[in-house]
């Protein structure tokens, strides 16, 4: 394998395996070193299926259930759609319930950061993409920490954060929550500063679900929400993905936030599935 940088601040791509193929344990824990360090892999011309990307996901560890089906249907599934192309194969509109629900994705975002147990890692494979639109975009708020002054960074530590589905979700629209969701995705408490256990780098967790700050009132906690996502944020700390049929993105989720860039889902059929693989326990119990 091949490792090249994308961008000065993470990622990277790999070049020279086959991710359908069965991975050798040394190549497995490559790539998770990698991701480790580099927190966002592309591998690109891959020819992934529903099978091959949930054996992929299975070597770094326990699938995490999708959570709209799960909490909104109460079903089990390993696999998400992600893009505008239902299950016959049909092309959904701008107007469908599932395509404006998807929008909440184009909030800066870390995956499942409003479970008990966010995801580690999401793996997300491209087989139709739009002509135009459909980026998706991440930023690493490794990075961020880091520049953040020294007076800032003591300040944060130890600070807790309120994440919670409903409160991002309904910023969309009102109906983008269904009663099953209503009923079974509570608020949790999240760190707001983590640290990699194995490049010992730490990082801010915030994103679209962190709705306060424990012990702070509710305007001030989002402002300060607010200012450390800008400045995490900005342009050139922005890698921009344009996909292409055949890319795999592995990103880690504990560090890294991501936004979807949106398109016309009238005009255009964008399909691609999702795994995430579950984390190792709930953000306080780490150590920092
Ligand atoms: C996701 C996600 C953004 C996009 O798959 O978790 O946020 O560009 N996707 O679709
Ligand atoms: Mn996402």
């Amino acid at each position: 394998m091949q490792i090249s940088p994308l961008h000065p601040e993470f990622g990277a791509e790999v070049r020279e395996v086959d991710l359908a193929s069965e991975l050798s344990r040394e190549e497995v824990k490559q790539i998770d070193l990698w991701a480790n360090e580099y927190s966002l892999l592309l591998f690109r011309q891959q020819h992934m299926n529903d099978d091959a990307h949930l054996a992929f996901t299975e070597y770094f560890g326990v699938p995490e259930e999708e959570h709209t089906a799960y909490y909104g249907r109460g079903e089990i599934a390993y696999l998400g759609t992600v893009g505008n192309v239902d299950e016959n194969g049909s092309k959904l509109g701008n107007q469908n319930r599932g395509v404006r629900s998807g929008r909440g994705n184009e909030m800066w975002h870390s995956d499942s950061s409003f479970r008990e147990v966010p995801s580690l890692y999401s793996i997300l494979c491209a087989y139709e993409v739009p002509d135009e639109g459909g980026d998706t975009e991440f930023i690493s708020t490794r990075s961020a920490f880091d520049r953040l002054d020294q007076d800032t960074q003591s300040r944060l530590q130890g600070m807790v954060v309120v994440h919670d589905y409903i409160y991002s979700r309904t910023k969309v629209s009102e109906d983008a929550v269904n009663e099953g969701q209503r009923m079974y995705m509570y608020p949790v408490r999240q760190r707001l500063i983590r640290r990699n256990p194995v490049t010992r780098q730490q990082n801010l967790y915030i994103g679209s679900h962190a709705r306060d700050i424990e012990g702070i009132e509710t305007e001030e906690a989002r402002t300060l929400l607010h200012e450390l996502l800008q400045q995490a944020s900005r342009g050139e700390s922005i890698y921009r993905h344009q996909w292409q049929v055949g890319d795999v993105l592995l990103w880690d989720n504990r560090c890294l936030l991501h936004r979807g860039c949106g398109y016309d889902a009238d005009r255009y059929r964008r399909y691609m599935r999702q795994t995430r693989v579950r984390g190792a326990g709930p953000t306080l119990a780490e150590n920092v």
